[in-house]
């Protein structure tokens, strides 16, 4: 049984909320492995919609462990406003959740710090969660770990210490410094339920691929938001991509079988940063709305652009791609022509290749394509779908040299073209 790994191979929001969720019926364990309440995905229930933030969207899978591995940064309260959503609607968590003792606390310092940059002339556009602030602390070696939580006096020795090294930054942004007790009294009906969860994740996943178990690792954010390989700085602070799974959960490089990109039809990024396939007319404003790309975590209307084949072909080498889920083929219904960007014209000459560190200045040169009027909600193999859209689809993948495992037609569970089954192929 396999160990795959899911990543976004765009700006994030390439769907994967639905995409986990099909991963995952067959799945033992699924894995979050990066970032925090930044991420938001969509998971479709019958006609009720629920986005987690924390918590992996194998989630509704009520056979499935949950793990919230050790690179995750985790604010107590969210994840236990998360848990209570969940409860709400009748999806129990209890004994199938866990958080590692290791990820870091997102405190309420941090998201004051994030929010009071993001006022200032520094800003790039983050979700304001305190994401940023918190893996400064983190590499800085003076973050605390969710592990921390069982102590409360060495916890307020912590804090105190936290406080004193940011009180600067603060009050230079204009804020006013929280008091060690103010801080404490915020989290303190999240610690117990908290500390009731936490175990070393790292032994747990490490079993569970020795046992033979299907893990799913479920990135969050996208490629080109990789501290390291995305388009820095206007990046998150973790590493979306298929190495991240590693870091940030512990399992060993040779222990993956599989790593699949999530590809949207379209581009979106939300946040500042170059998006040189942004579309800013109607045409983009319609796939906005028909797409509804509005941010899952913060309602900001998404930039909304046309594919982008050197940044995905960029996306398969960081990844090591083996193969593409391709999702919202359906918002494009009804254009009368769809583009593809397939090279850049830079100052330095035409290349095929991402020019990351040019893409202000990066012309994109287009292949068009014909459009399609057909609804495709109902398509359940590749022959349903008009042969525009077979076209295009095909094209994408001899571009970026990956085959598709699945071609995602509708928001809905069922309205999924499966190709290959996920778990078929080293299996
Ligand atoms: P942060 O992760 O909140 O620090 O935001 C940094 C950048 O990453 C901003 O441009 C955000 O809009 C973007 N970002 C963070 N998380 C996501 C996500 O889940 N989807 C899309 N963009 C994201």
């Amino acid at each position: 049984m396999p160990a795959i790994v899911i990543v976004g191979a765009q700006w994030g929001d390439e769907g994967k909320g639905k995409i986990v969720d099909i991963f995952t019926e067959h799945a033992d364990m699924v894995v979050r492995f990066g970032g925090g309440p930044n991420a938001g995905h969509t998971l479709v229930v019958g006609d009720d919609k629920l986005i987690v933030r924390l918590i992996p969207s194998g989630v509704l899978r009520p056979m499935t462990t949950c793990v919230l591995a050790q690179g995750m940064v985790i604010d107590p309260k969210s994840l236990v406003t998360e848990l209570d959503e969940l409860e709400h609607r009748g999806l129990r968590t209890a004994g199938r959740l866990v958080v590692s003792d290791r990820a870091h606390s997102i405190l309420p310092y941090h998201v004051l710090v994030d929010g009071l940059r993001e006022q200032g002339k520094g800003a790039i556009g983050t979700t304001k969660r305190g994401v940023g602030p918190c893996y400064e602390d983190k590499v800085a070696r003076r973050g605390i770990s969710l592990g921390a939580l069982r102590d409360r006096t060495r916890l307020d020795a912590l804090v105190g210490r936290a406080l004193e090294s940011w009180a600067p930054t603060i009050r230079e942004l204009g804020g006013s410094v929280p008091t060690v007790s103010e801080i404490l009294d915020a989290i303190e009906p999240a610690r117990a339920r908290i500390v009731g969860m936490l175990v070393n994740s790292q032994a747990l996943i490490e079993r569970a691929v020795r046992d033979n178990k299907c893990v799913v690792f479920e990135g969050a954010q996208g490629t080109l938001l990789d501290v390291d390989h995305g388009t820095y700085p206007f990046v998150t602070s973790s590493s979306p991509t298929a190495g991240g799974a590693c870091v940030g959960s512990g399992v060993g490089p040779t222990r993956i079988n599989e790593v699949v990109g999530l590809v949207k039809a379209y581009t979106t990024r939300v946040g500042g940063g170059p998006f040189p396939t942004e579309l800013l007319d109607e045409t983009g404003e319609r796939i906005r709305k028909v797409g509804d790309e509005f941010g899952s975590v913060t309602g900001r209307p998404r930039r909304t652009g046309w594919i982008d084949l050197p940044g995905l072909r960029y996306a398969a080498s960081v990844n090591g791609l083996d193969a593409l889920a391709i999702t919202k083929v359906d918002v494009l219904t009804g254009l009368s022509e769809i583009k593809a960007c397939v090279a850049y014209d830079t100052p330095r000459g035409r290349t095929t290749d991402l020019p990351i560190d040019e893409l202000d200045r990066a012309v994109p040169v287009y292949k068009t394509f014909r459009g399609w009027k057909k609804e495709l909600g109902s398509a359940r193999t590749m022959d349903d779908l008009p042969i525009e859209a077979r076209e295009y689809l095909q094209f994408i993948q001899s571009e970026v040299g990956c085959p598709a495992v699945l071609v995602s037609v509708g928001s809905r569970r069922e309205e999924t073209i499966i190709l290959r089954d996920p778990f078929s192929k080293r299996a």
